[in-house]
């Protein structure tokens, strides 16, 4: 397949673009080269490209960040997608597109299925939101995937950020009041390349498998990665001075996932213990 990866020097879009070179054709672009939130930006790459696969790995990410700069955020996250939805209407192109568990405002206390409605609790959810309404708008052909807590060898991320503490400081406080699912993106990247080879359209959410807070994440960084003489204590969110509201409860259900592939998601420790180059965990 000739597929087109925007974004493709972020942190999903650099494992995407390792996972899928081996066996497509594969072109990545990111800023620098185009803005997706330039329309005619985004019809130009695609016409220049012509894909059968469009991948829009392109984000405004920062959280705290998108309720200093809304209007950013939303040019980005939700007026770029619907740039890239019309660029690629009408040219049979399948747009496979990314959102995230903060569109839930995490009330509820089983895993979040694709069709609970979304009540986000901050711009960047909202940004998001906004974003799967255009792609189902205005795109013909539509993968929409929801995933969480990301974190991968490209990027800042939190594992990265708590082994940078951990060089500095010998106690780190973590929040214990959110729980989530911990992903990987080179898992991600994987479980994207089977949905995009099964021909699947519609929503999916896909996360490592289990659930665990900022918190017991933190512990099991530190513990894999030998540094036990560092104390993690467990705060709660209003202790952190953060712009943006988290949700409390946001671990999302991969059961259509797996009951659509037959397969599943590695258990969010050992992927965790793989990304830390510890052996035997290769999945
Ligand atoms: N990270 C997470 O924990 C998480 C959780 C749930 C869902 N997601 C979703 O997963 C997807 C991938 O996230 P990620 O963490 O891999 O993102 P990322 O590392 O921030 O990568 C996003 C890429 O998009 C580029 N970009 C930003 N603005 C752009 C613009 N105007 N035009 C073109 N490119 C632009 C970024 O460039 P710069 O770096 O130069 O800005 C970066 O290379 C996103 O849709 C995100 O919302 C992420």
């Amino acid at each position: 397949m000739k597929i087109l990866v925007l974004g493709h020097k972020g942190m999903l879009g650099s494992d995407l673009m390792l996972r899928l070179t081996a066996a497509h054709d594969v072109t990545g672009i990111d800023i620098g080269d185009f803005d997706i939130t330039a329309g005619d930006d985004c019809a130009r790459v695609i016409a220049e490209c012509s894909p059968e696969v469009v991948i829009n790995a392109a984000a405004y990410t920062n959280v705290d960040g998108c309720e200093a700069d809304r209007e950013r955020c939303f040019a980005v996250n939700a007026g770029g997608v619907k740039n890239i939805a019309l660029a690629c209407r009408g040219r049979g192109i399948r747009i496979v597109h990314f959102s995230t568990d903060y569109i839930f405002d995490g009330r509820k206390e089983t895993p979040y299925v694709e069709a609970d409605p979304p009540a986000p609790l901050n711009v960047y959810g909202a940004s998001k939101l906004e974003g799967e309404r255009f792609l189902e708008a205005f795109s013909d052909h539509w993968l929409l995937i929801r995933t969480a807590w990301l974190y991968g060898q490209n990027g800042k991320n939190f594992v990265k950020a708590i082994l940078e503490k951990a060089s500095a400081v010998k106690t780190i406080d973590v929040v214990d009041d959110q729980i989530g699912a911990p992903t990987y993106s080179r898992d991600l990247a994987a479980a994207v390349q089977l949905l995009i080879e099964g021909g699947q359209e519609g929503v999916y959410h896909l996360t490592n498998r289990g659930r665990c807070s900022w918190y017991e994440f933190a512990c099991k960084i530190l513990l894999y990665a030998g540094k036990t003489d560092i104390t993690v204590r467990p705060i709660r969110s209003q202790g952190l001075a953060r712009s943006a509201v988290r949700p409390a409860w946001s671990v999302l259900s991969t059961r259509k996932f797996s009951e659509e592939t037959g397969k599943t998601m590695r258990f969010w420790q050992i992927a965790l213990q793989d990304y830390l180059g510890l052996t035997g965990c290769r999945g």
